[in-house]
Protein backbone atom coordinates (compact mmCIF):
# COMPACT_ATOMS: atom_id res chain seq x y z
CA UNK A 1 0.00 0.00 0.00
CA UNK A 2 1.29 3.29 -0.90
CA UNK A 3 4.58 4.50 -0.01
CA UNK A 4 5.09 0.71 2.14
CA UNK A 5 8.65 -0.89 1.41
CA UNK A 6 10.99 -2.70 3.21
CA UNK A 7 14.43 -1.61 4.34
CA UNK A 8 17.64 -3.38 4.73
CA UNK A 9 17.42 -4.34 7.56
CA UNK A 10 14.27 -6.11 6.98
CA UNK A 11 11.77 -3.48 8.37
CA UNK A 12 8.89 -2.52 7.35
CA UNK A 13 9.32 1.19 5.83
CA UNK A 14 5.88 4.34 5.81
CA UNK A 15 6.57 7.03 4.12
CA UNK A 16 10.42 6.02 4.08
CA UNK A 17 10.43 5.91 7.70
CA UNK A 18 11.19 2.88 9.76
CA UNK A 19 8.06 1.11 11.71
CA UNK A 20 10.15 -0.05 14.25
CA UNK A 21 11.64 3.91 15.15
CA UNK A 22 7.52 4.86 15.49
CA UNK A 23 7.40 1.87 17.59
CA UNK A 24 10.49 3.10 19.84
CA UNK A 25 9.53 6.38 19.62
CA UNK A 26 5.81 6.87 20.21
CA UNK A 27 5.38 3.48 21.88
CA UNK A 28 2.59 1.09 20.70
CA UNK A 29 -0.47 0.76 19.66
CA UNK A 30 0.21 3.56 17.15
CA UNK A 31 -1.76 4.21 14.14
CA UNK A 32 0.64 5.46 11.31
CA UNK A 33 -0.98 7.38 8.38
CA UNK A 34 1.01 7.54 5.28
CA UNK A 35 0.19 11.40 3.82
CA UNK A 36 1.24 10.41 0.48
CA UNK A 37 -1.94 8.02 0.02
CA UNK A 38 -4.30 10.20 1.82
CA UNK A 39 -3.06 13.09 -0.95
CA UNK A 40 -3.04 10.41 -4.26
CA UNK A 41 -6.76 9.45 -3.18
CA UNK A 42 -8.22 12.59 -2.63
CA UNK A 43 -6.29 13.59 -5.79
CA UNK A 44 -7.68 11.28 -7.53
CA UNK A 45 -11.51 12.28 -6.66
CA UNK A 46 -10.99 16.23 -7.13
CA UNK A 47 -8.91 15.87 -10.36
CA UNK A 48 -11.21 13.30 -12.16
CA UNK A 49 -14.14 16.10 -11.80
CA UNK A 50 -11.77 18.72 -12.90
CA UNK A 51 -11.01 16.74 -16.16
CA UNK A 52 -14.86 16.14 -17.10
CA UNK A 53 -15.41 19.87 -16.42
CA UNK A 54 -18.22 19.21 -13.52
CA UNK A 55 -18.31 21.96 -10.81
CA UNK A 56 -17.69 19.71 -7.60
CA UNK A 57 -16.93 19.45 -4.09
CA UNK A 58 -15.23 16.03 -2.28
CA UNK A 59 -15.82 16.65 1.00
CA UNK A 60 -14.26 13.93 3.37
CA UNK A 61 -16.43 12.48 5.86
CA UNK A 62 -14.87 12.71 8.54
CA UNK A 63 -16.30 10.60 10.40
CA UNK A 64 -14.07 7.57 9.47
CA UNK A 65 -11.18 9.42 11.01
CA UNK A 66 -11.43 13.07 12.49
CA UNK A 67 -9.00 14.95 14.35
CA UNK A 68 -7.58 18.44 14.03
CA UNK A 69 -4.14 17.65 11.89
CA UNK A 70 -6.30 15.21 9.22
CA UNK A 71 -8.60 18.54 9.04
CA UNK A 72 -5.69 20.56 8.04
CA UNK A 73 -4.21 18.31 4.85
CA UNK A 74 -7.71 18.06 4.12
CA UNK A 75 -7.77 21.75 3.71
CA UNK A 76 -4.44 21.65 2.10
CA UNK A 77 -5.95 19.26 -0.70
CA UNK A 78 -8.76 21.80 -1.46
CA UNK A 79 -11.45 19.29 -0.02
CA UNK A 80 -14.71 19.82 1.86
CA UNK A 81 -15.46 18.30 5.13
CA UNK A 82 -18.37 16.24 6.15
CA UNK A 83 -19.39 16.49 9.68
CA UNK A 84 -22.10 14.52 12.10
CA UNK A 85 -21.86 15.84 15.54
CA UNK A 86 -20.67 19.21 17.16
CA UNK A 87 -17.66 17.47 18.38
CA UNK A 88 -16.90 16.63 14.62
CA UNK A 89 -17.89 20.70 14.09
CA UNK A 90 -16.07 21.85 16.95
CA UNK A 91 -12.72 20.22 15.76
CA UNK A 92 -13.03 20.92 12.27
CA UNK A 93 -13.13 24.50 13.15
CA UNK A 94 -10.27 24.05 15.74
CA UNK A 95 -8.38 22.87 12.89
CA UNK A 96 -9.02 26.69 11.07
CA UNK A 97 -10.46 24.78 8.63
CA UNK A 98 -12.81 26.95 5.77
CA UNK A 99 -16.41 27.04 7.38
CA UNK A 100 -18.06 27.65 3.73
CA UNK A 101 -16.82 24.04 3.00
CA UNK A 102 -18.47 22.08 5.88
CA UNK A 103 -21.27 19.95 5.74
CA UNK A 104 -23.45 19.05 8.58
CA UNK A 105 -25.44 15.71 8.35
CA UNK A 106 -27.28 13.91 11.39
CA UNK A 107 -30.68 12.22 11.68
CA UNK A 108 -30.79 14.05 15.24
CA UNK A 109 -28.93 17.15 15.09
CA UNK A 110 -29.45 19.07 18.57
CA UNK A 111 -30.88 22.95 18.65
CA UNK A 112 -27.12 23.56 20.40
CA UNK A 113 -25.47 21.77 17.35
CA UNK A 114 -27.72 23.93 15.03
CA UNK A 115 -26.51 27.05 16.70
CA UNK A 116 -22.76 25.75 16.77
CA UNK A 117 -23.55 25.51 12.48
CA UNK A 118 -25.15 28.94 11.83
CA UNK A 119 -22.79 30.92 14.41
CA UNK A 120 -19.97 29.43 12.34
CA UNK A 121 -21.20 29.66 9.52
CA UNK A 122 -21.16 26.55 7.70
CA UNK A 123 -21.38 25.98 3.98
CA UNK A 124 -24.35 23.52 4.56
CA UNK A 125 -26.64 21.60 6.33
CA UNK A 126 -28.12 18.33 5.12
CA UNK A 127 -31.66 18.25 6.48
CA UNK A 128 -32.39 15.01 7.46
CA UNK A 129 -36.61 15.00 8.62
CA UNK A 130 -39.79 17.37 9.44
CA UNK A 131 -38.38 17.86 12.81
CA UNK A 132 -35.31 19.37 11.77
CA UNK A 133 -36.74 21.72 9.01
CA UNK A 134 -39.37 23.07 11.93
CA UNK A 135 -36.43 23.61 14.17
CA UNK A 136 -34.05 25.42 11.30
CA UNK A 137 -37.16 27.72 10.43
CA UNK A 138 -36.99 29.26 13.69
CA UNK A 139 -33.75 28.91 14.08
CA UNK A 140 -32.85 30.95 10.96
CA UNK A 141 -36.23 33.69 11.65
CA UNK A 142 -34.50 34.28 14.51
CA UNK A 143 -31.07 35.07 13.89
CA UNK A 144 -32.28 36.37 10.30
CA UNK A 145 -29.59 34.59 8.76
CA UNK A 146 -29.18 32.64 6.01
CA UNK A 147 -28.34 29.08 5.36
CA UNK A 148 -27.48 26.96 2.05
CA UNK A 149 -29.44 23.57 2.99
CA UNK A 150 -29.60 20.44 1.11
CA UNK A 151 -32.63 17.58 1.66
CA UNK A 152 -31.40 14.29 2.27
CA UNK A 153 -33.26 11.69 0.85
CA UNK A 154 -33.52 7.71 0.84
CA UNK A 155 -33.20 6.66 -3.12
CA UNK A 156 -34.59 2.80 -2.58
CA UNK A 157 -31.08 1.67 -3.50
CA UNK A 158 -29.09 -0.15 -0.86
CA UNK A 159 -25.85 -1.09 -1.27
CA UNK A 160 -23.31 -2.82 0.46
CA UNK A 161 -19.78 -4.47 -1.62
CA UNK A 162 -21.07 -6.18 -4.70
CA UNK A 163 -24.52 -6.59 -4.02
CA UNK A 164 -27.53 -3.82 -3.99
CA UNK A 165 -31.01 -3.65 -3.65
CA UNK A 166 -33.40 -1.38 -4.67
CA UNK A 167 -36.86 -0.80 -3.33
CA UNK A 168 -39.68 1.07 -3.61
CA UNK A 169 -39.48 2.41 0.00
CA UNK A 170 -36.07 2.36 2.13
CA UNK A 171 -36.66 1.35 5.85
CA UNK A 172 -33.93 3.76 7.26
CA UNK A 173 -33.62 5.79 9.82
CA UNK A 174 -32.26 8.84 7.48
CA UNK A 175 -33.86 11.16 5.52
CA UNK A 176 -36.89 11.61 3.46
CA UNK A 177 -38.58 8.47 1.66
CA UNK A 178 -38.50 9.42 -2.22
CA UNK A 179 -41.32 7.41 -3.28
CA UNK A 180 -43.78 8.30 -0.71
CA UNK A 181 -44.51 11.74 -1.25
CA UNK A 182 -41.90 12.30 2.21
CA UNK A 183 -39.57 14.29 -0.05
CA UNK A 184 -41.97 16.28 -1.74
CA UNK A 185 -43.54 17.55 1.11
CA UNK A 186 -39.87 18.47 3.00
CA UNK A 187 -39.25 20.21 -0.30
CA UNK A 188 -43.36 22.05 -0.33
CA UNK A 189 -41.96 22.92 3.54
CA UNK A 190 -38.49 24.50 1.80
CA UNK A 191 -38.13 25.84 -1.42
CA UNK A 192 -39.47 29.01 -0.96
CA UNK A 193 -38.02 29.86 2.45
CA UNK A 194 -36.41 33.68 2.38
CA UNK A 195 -33.23 32.07 4.96
CA UNK A 196 -32.99 28.67 4.08
CA UNK A 197 -31.56 28.53 0.85
CA UNK A 198 -32.41 25.25 -0.79
CA UNK A 199 -29.81 23.78 -2.86
CA UNK A 200 -30.63 20.59 -4.26
CA UNK A 201 -30.34 17.18 -2.84
CA UNK A 202 -28.07 14.49 -1.17
CA UNK A 203 -28.91 10.44 -0.70
CA UNK A 204 -25.76 7.75 0.66
CA UNK A 205 -26.59 4.31 -0.62
CA UNK A 206 -24.22 2.16 1.47
CA UNK A 207 -20.44 1.94 2.12
CA UNK A 208 -17.55 0.05 1.05
CA UNK A 209 -19.09 -0.77 -2.72
CA UNK A 210 -17.33 -1.87 -5.22
CA UNK A 211 -19.37 -1.55 -8.46
CA UNK A 212 -20.57 1.93 -9.84
CA UNK A 213 -24.10 0.95 -11.19
CA UNK A 214 -25.66 1.52 -7.77
CA UNK A 215 -24.18 5.51 -7.90
CA UNK A 216 -26.01 5.73 -11.31
CA UNK A 217 -29.22 4.29 -10.32
CA UNK A 218 -29.67 6.34 -7.18
CA UNK A 219 -28.11 9.51 -9.26
CA UNK A 220 -31.02 8.78 -11.94
CA UNK A 221 -33.48 8.44 -9.08
CA UNK A 222 -32.60 11.53 -7.76
CA UNK A 223 -32.25 13.91 -10.46
CA UNK A 224 -35.87 12.74 -11.97
CA UNK A 225 -36.98 13.92 -9.07
CA UNK A 226 -35.33 17.45 -9.29
CA UNK A 227 -36.23 17.85 -12.77
CA UNK A 228 -40.22 16.69 -11.53
CA UNK A 229 -39.78 19.76 -9.11
CA UNK A 230 -38.33 21.86 -11.39
CA UNK A 231 -41.33 21.46 -14.15
CA UNK A 232 -44.00 22.00 -11.35
CA UNK A 233 -42.50 24.76 -9.51
CA UNK A 234 -39.67 26.14 -11.78
CA UNK A 235 -37.49 25.51 -9.23
CA UNK A 236 -34.27 25.10 -10.27
CA UNK A 237 -31.92 22.53 -8.57
CA UNK A 238 -28.11 23.50 -8.15
CA UNK A 239 -26.62 20.58 -6.11
CA UNK A 240 -26.62 16.70 -6.40
CA UNK A 241 -24.90 14.92 -3.39
CA UNK A 242 -24.18 11.53 -4.12
CA UNK A 243 -22.68 10.69 -0.59
CA UNK A 244 -19.63 8.27 0.14
CA UNK A 245 -19.05 4.13 0.25
CA UNK A 246 -16.71 3.93 -2.18
CA UNK A 247 -14.72 0.26 -1.39
CA UNK A 248 -10.80 -0.23 -0.16
CA UNK A 249 -9.10 -3.17 -0.38
CA UNK A 250 -8.84 -4.78 3.04
CA UNK A 251 -7.41 -8.31 1.78
CA UNK A 252 -7.20 -9.78 -1.20
CA UNK A 253 -10.90 -10.95 -1.62
CA UNK A 254 -12.13 -6.93 -2.11
CA UNK A 255 -11.77 -5.69 -5.76
CA UNK A 256 -12.39 -1.73 -5.15
CA UNK A 257 -12.39 0.40 -8.57
CA UNK A 258 -10.46 3.54 -8.92
CA UNK A 259 -11.81 6.63 -7.65
CA UNK A 260 -11.38 8.10 -11.40
CA UNK A 261 -13.62 5.14 -12.47
CA UNK A 262 -16.41 5.77 -9.52
CA UNK A 263 -16.59 9.14 -10.28
CA UNK A 264 -16.83 8.57 -14.43
CA UNK A 265 -19.30 6.55 -14.57
CA UNK A 266 -20.96 9.04 -11.61
CA UNK A 267 -20.60 11.61 -13.75
CA UNK A 268 -22.06 10.11 -17.06
CA UNK A 269 -25.52 8.83 -15.38
CA UNK A 270 -26.23 12.21 -13.88
CA UNK A 271 -25.61 13.86 -17.45
CA UNK A 272 -27.21 11.32 -19.16
CA UNK A 273 -30.53 11.70 -16.78
CA UNK A 274 -30.07 15.44 -16.84
CA UNK A 275 -30.06 15.50 -20.65
CA UNK A 276 -33.06 12.90 -20.45
CA UNK A 277 -35.58 15.51 -18.34
CA UNK A 278 -33.56 18.88 -19.90
CA UNK A 279 -32.64 20.34 -16.50
CA UNK A 280 -29.03 21.36 -16.51
CA UNK A 281 -26.29 19.25 -14.94
CA UNK A 282 -25.84 19.98 -11.11
CA UNK A 283 -23.16 20.62 -9.43
CA UNK A 284 -21.92 16.54 -8.04
CA UNK A 285 -21.12 16.58 -4.32
CA UNK A 286 -19.59 13.00 -2.83
CA UNK A 287 -18.25 12.24 0.66
CA UNK A 288 -15.87 9.75 0.73
CA UNK A 289 -14.72 8.89 4.34
CA UNK A 290 -12.89 5.13 3.79
CA UNK A 291 -11.49 5.50 0.33
CA UNK A 292 -9.14 8.60 1.44
CA UNK A 293 -8.25 7.66 4.90
CA UNK A 294 -8.51 3.68 4.85
CA UNK A 295 -5.35 2.28 3.77
CA UNK A 296 -3.46 5.02 4.39
CA UNK A 297 -3.54 4.19 8.23
CA UNK A 298 -1.58 0.96 9.84
CA UNK A 299 -1.87 -0.01 13.29
CA UNK A 300 1.43 -0.90 15.01
CA UNK A 301 1.33 -3.15 17.74
CA UNK A 302 3.41 -5.53 20.21
CA UNK A 303 3.13 -8.81 20.50
CA UNK A 304 3.52 -10.34 24.26
CA UNK A 305 1.99 -13.28 25.36
CA UNK A 306 1.24 -16.43 23.17
CA UNK A 307 -0.94 -19.57 23.82
CA UNK A 308 -0.97 -23.00 21.66
CA UNK A 309 -3.89 -25.05 21.92
CA UNK A 310 -2.71 -28.05 20.46
CA UNK A 311 -3.81 -29.25 17.19
CA UNK A 312 -5.94 -26.37 16.91
CA UNK A 313 -4.64 -23.00 17.08
CA UNK A 314 -1.75 -20.86 17.98
CA UNK A 315 -2.05 -17.53 19.79
CA UNK A 316 -0.05 -14.60 19.93
CA UNK A 317 -1.43 -11.51 21.50
CA UNK A 318 -0.90 -8.09 21.35
CA UNK A 319 -0.87 -4.77 23.28
CA UNK A 320 -4.33 -3.45 21.80
CA UNK A 321 -7.37 -5.16 20.66
CA UNK A 322 -11.03 -4.38 20.04
CA UNK A 323 -10.48 -1.01 21.76
CA UNK A 324 -8.48 0.36 18.86
CA UNK A 325 -10.33 -1.85 15.89
CA UNK A 326 -14.14 -2.92 16.91
CA UNK A 327 -14.54 -3.98 13.21
CA UNK A 328 -13.51 -7.74 13.51
CA UNK A 329 -15.68 -8.17 16.56
CA UNK A 330 -18.66 -5.72 15.05
CA UNK A 331 -18.83 -6.80 11.15
CA UNK A 332 -16.57 -9.89 11.19
CA UNK A 333 -13.59 -7.67 9.03
CA UNK A 334 -11.11 -8.96 8.21
CA UNK A 335 -7.27 -8.12 8.21
CA UNK A 336 -3.77 -8.10 7.12
CA UNK A 337 -0.78 -7.84 8.63
CA UNK A 338 2.95 -8.73 8.66
CA UNK A 339 6.10 -8.55 11.51
CA UNK A 340 7.38 -5.16 10.52
CA UNK A 341 10.65 -6.36 11.69
CA UNK A 342 10.70 -9.63 10.18
CA UNK A 343 9.89 -8.44 7.03
CA UNK A 344 12.47 -10.82 5.08
CA UNK A 345 12.60 -13.67 7.12
CA UNK A 346 9.94 -16.87 5.99
CA UNK A 347 6.29 -16.36 6.91
CA UNK A 348 5.69 -20.51 7.84
CA UNK A 349 3.61 -20.14 11.00
CA UNK A 350 0.04 -19.68 11.38
CA UNK A 351 -1.45 -17.50 13.89
CA UNK A 352 -4.90 -15.80 15.81
CA UNK A 353 -4.10 -12.36 16.69
CA UNK A 354 -5.67 -11.93 19.89
CA UNK A 355 -6.21 -8.61 21.31
CA UNK A 356 -5.55 -8.08 24.96
CA UNK A 357 -9.11 -7.16 26.07
CA UNK A 358 -11.48 -9.17 28.51
CA UNK A 359 -13.75 -10.57 25.55
CA UNK A 360 -13.27 -13.61 23.74
CA UNK A 361 -14.30 -12.35 20.21
CA UNK A 362 -11.77 -10.14 20.98
CA UNK A 363 -9.51 -11.26 17.93
CA UNK A 364 -7.96 -8.98 15.08
CA UNK A 365 -7.09 -11.48 13.15
CA UNK A 366 -7.44 -15.41 12.37
CA UNK A 367 -5.36 -17.32 10.38
CA UNK A 368 -3.05 -14.99 9.39
CA UNK A 369 0.69 -16.71 8.60
CA UNK A 370 3.89 -15.29 9.61
CA UNK A 371 7.62 -15.91 10.55
CA UNK A 372 7.77 -17.82 14.11
CA UNK A 373 6.61 -14.47 16.35
CA UNK A 374 8.02 -14.09 19.60
CA UNK A 375 7.58 -11.19 22.37
CA UNK A 376 8.49 -8.10 21.44
CA UNK A 377 7.88 -8.46 18.10
CA UNK A 378 6.21 -5.99 15.80
CA UNK A 379 3.15 -7.07 14.43
CA UNK A 380 1.57 -4.13 11.66
CA UNK A 381 -2.14 -4.50 10.45
CA UNK A 382 -3.07 -2.17 7.62
CA UNK A 383 -6.23 -0.64 6.53
CA UNK A 384 -7.50 0.75 9.35
CA UNK A 385 -7.14 4.30 8.86
CA UNK A 386 -10.99 4.21 8.73
CA UNK A 387 -13.21 3.91 11.51
CA UNK A 388 -10.26 2.47 13.76
CA UNK A 389 -9.37 5.38 15.46
CA UNK A 390 -12.62 6.74 15.41
CA UNK A 391 -14.45 4.10 16.96
CA UNK A 392 -11.87 3.61 19.39
CA UNK A 393 -12.67 2.90 23.13
CA UNK A 394 -11.70 3.13 26.55
CA UNK A 395 -13.17 -0.26 27.58
CA UNK A 396 -11.29 -1.98 30.10
CA UNK A 397 -9.72 1.37 30.56
CA UNK A 398 -7.43 1.33 27.80
CA UNK A 399 -5.75 4.73 27.07
CA UNK A 400 -6.26 5.42 23.54
CA UNK A 401 -3.05 4.39 21.03
CA UNK A 402 -0.79 7.20 19.64
CA UNK A 403 -1.59 8.56 16.13
CA UNK A 404 1.57 9.58 13.43
CA UNK A 405 1.63 10.99 10.42
CA UNK A 406 4.50 10.36 7.98
CA UNK A 407 5.73 11.54 4.88
CA UNK A 408 8.76 12.26 2.73
CA UNK A 409 11.14 10.32 5.60
CA UNK A 410 9.22 12.24 8.55
CA UNK A 411 6.97 11.77 11.34
CA UNK A 412 4.88 13.71 13.48
CA UNK A 413 2.50 13.27 16.23
CA UNK A 414 -0.91 14.45 15.64
CA UNK A 415 -2.73 12.77 18.48
CA UNK A 416 -1.23 11.98 21.80
CA UNK A 417 -1.69 8.60 23.74
CA UNK A 418 -3.96 9.10 26.38
CA UNK A 419 -2.81 8.40 29.79
CA UNK A 420 -3.64 6.95 32.99
CA UNK A 421 -5.11 10.73 34.08
CA UNK A 422 -6.76 11.65 30.45
CA UNK A 423 -8.33 7.99 31.82
CA UNK A 424 -10.13 9.41 35.40
CA UNK A 425 -9.97 13.01 34.77
CA UNK A 426 -13.76 13.22 34.34
CA UNK A 427 -14.04 11.35 37.54
CA UNK A 428 -14.60 12.34 40.60
CA UNK A 429 -14.36 11.22 43.64
CA UNK A 430 -18.33 10.03 46.06
CA UNK A 431 -18.25 12.46 48.69
CA UNK A 432 -22.24 11.71 49.67
CA UNK A 433 -21.32 8.72 51.54
CA UNK A 434 -19.19 10.02 53.74
N1 LIG B 1 -21.84 10.11 3.82
C1 LIG B 1 -22.77 9.63 4.66
C2 LIG B 1 -24.06 10.30 4.75
C3 LIG B 1 -22.49 8.50 5.44
O1 LIG B 1 -23.42 8.01 6.25
C4 LIG B 1 -21.22 7.87 5.35
C5 LIG B 1 -20.90 6.71 6.17
C6 LIG B 1 -20.28 8.42 4.47
C7 LIG B 1 -20.62 9.54 3.71
C8 LIG B 1 -18.91 7.85 4.30
O2 LIG B 1 -18.92 6.54 3.85
P1 LIG B 1 -17.54 5.82 3.43
O3 LIG B 1 -17.02 6.54 2.22
O4 LIG B 1 -16.59 5.94 4.59
O5 LIG B 1 -17.94 4.42 3.19
N2 LIG B 1 -18.45 2.09 10.84
C9 LIG B 1 -18.65 1.42 9.57
C10 LIG B 1 -18.93 2.41 8.47
C11 LIG B 1 -20.11 3.28 8.74
C12 LIG B 1 -20.36 4.25 7.62
C13 LIG B 1 -21.41 5.22 8.00
N3 LIG B 1 -21.66 6.23 7.04
C14 LIG B 1 -17.41 0.61 9.25
O6 LIG B 1 -16.48 0.59 10.05
O7 LIG B 1 -17.37 -0.08 8.22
Amino acid sequence: YGTQAVNEKGHLTIGGVDTTELAATYGTPQFVYDLALFRERARGFVDTFEKAGVKAQVAYASKAFSSVAIYQVAAQEGLSVDVVSGGELYTVLKAGFPSAKIHFHGNNKSLEELHQAFDSKIGCIVIDNFYEIEQLKELATVKQQKMDVLIRVTPGVEAHTHDFITTGQADSKFGFDLSNGQADEAFQQLYQHDFLQLKGMHCHIGSQIFETEAFSLAAQKVVAKMAEWEKTTGFKATVLNLGGGFGIRYTEEDAPLEPAVYVDDMIQAVKKEAAAHEVALPEIWIEPGRSLVGDAGTTLYTIGSSKVVPDVRNYIAIDGGMSDNIRPALYDAKYEGVLANKMKEKADTVYTIAGKLCESGDKIIEDLTLPKAEAHDLLATFCTGAYGYAMASNYNRMPRPAVVFVENGQHQLVVKRETMEDLVKLDLPFTLGE
